[in-house]
């Protein structure tokens, strides 16, 4: 049973613009308490207005995750500010289009920080806070891309593959302490991440939609991956279904000429 009509205590870690920001106006909206992170989100001017019209019911914490030891620091202050967390939802993401020729490998770390290794930062120190508490609900945004590697999208997607592979591997341990860990796979949404894409995106979503989409879910559903839209799910996943001889001549295609 979902209690999610209960006012919840939510931490959102990507929460200054796009797809967070709008999750934060949703949950406000709906009257629950709500901790909204990025790195200078104490300065962002969107979470301030909102801050006007909603007090206490949000709180703005600055936190950079690919820092682990201001990760640590901001986990505790985060657990304190409404003393303990109902859900924590990591929804950093950072993308760099790039062939192997102009391969820049700062970004790629970046990514890595962004897309994996600053969920795994904040879970060692959230871990026990949440065992501790008994019960918690933990969601990771992901993304579509985690299906199959595409050309030039690598440096995005492998660490989210990578994010999508840990959660499979602590979700039976976690549910063991009551605490239920969820991803979302979803498709394109027009944020400043796929400004960068050349390419005519299939199903495009405005955050706002996007975001509608990602709450109702999270009210709703309790199974372990949150995915939309189907079309594009379908397609990644019939990638990754079919032999690689037939799924890397399709990628070929996509190679620019
Ligand atoms: N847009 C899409 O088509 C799409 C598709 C599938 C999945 N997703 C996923 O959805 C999530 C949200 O994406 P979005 O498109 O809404 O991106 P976005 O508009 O760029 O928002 C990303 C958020 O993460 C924060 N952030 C970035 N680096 C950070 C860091 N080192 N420490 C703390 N916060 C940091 C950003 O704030 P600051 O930069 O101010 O710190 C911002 O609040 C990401 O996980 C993304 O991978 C997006």
């Amino acid at each position: 049973m979902n209690n999610f009509i209960k006012p919840q205590r939510i931490w959102i870690v990507g929460a200054s613009q796009g797809i967070g920001l709008e999750l934060v106006k949703i949950w406000l909206t709906q009257g629950h308490q709500v901790i909204a992170s990025a790195r200078k989100a104490e300065q962002s001017q969107a979470l301030m207005q909102l801050q006007q019209r909603f007090g206490k019911q949000l709180h703005c914490l600055n936190v950079d995750v690919s820092d682990a030891t201001d990760c640590a620091l901001k986990a505790e202050l985060a657990w304190s500010i409404f003393s303990g967390l109902d859900l924590w939802f990591y929804n950093v993401g950072a993308y760099q289009p790039m062939s192997t020729a102009e391969w820049d490998f700062s970004a790629f770390i970046q990514m890595n920080h962004s897309n994996y290794l600053g969920a795994v930062a904040l879970m060692v120190p959230l871990q026990q806070r949440f065992a501790q508490q008994g019960h918690g609900r933990w969601i990771w945004n992901a993304s579509l891309a985690s299906y199959f590697g595409l050309p030039y999208g690598g440096g995005y997607s492998a660490p989210k593959a990578a994010l999508v592979n840990l959660a499979q591997a602590l979700q039976p341990e976690l549910a063991t302490h009551n605490i239920q860990l969820q991803i979302i796979n979803h498709g394109f949404v027009r944020t400043r991440l796929t400004e960068k894409n050349e390419f005519s995106m299939p199903g495009l979503l405005e955050p706002e939609q996007a975001a509608a989409q990602i709450a109702q879910a999270v009210a709703k559903s309790r199974r372990f991956e949150i995915r939309f839209p189907w079309q594009l799910r379908i397609v990644l996943s019939a990638l990754r279904w079919m032999p690689y001889a037939w799924s890397l001549t399709l990628t070929r295609k996509m190679l620019r000429t």
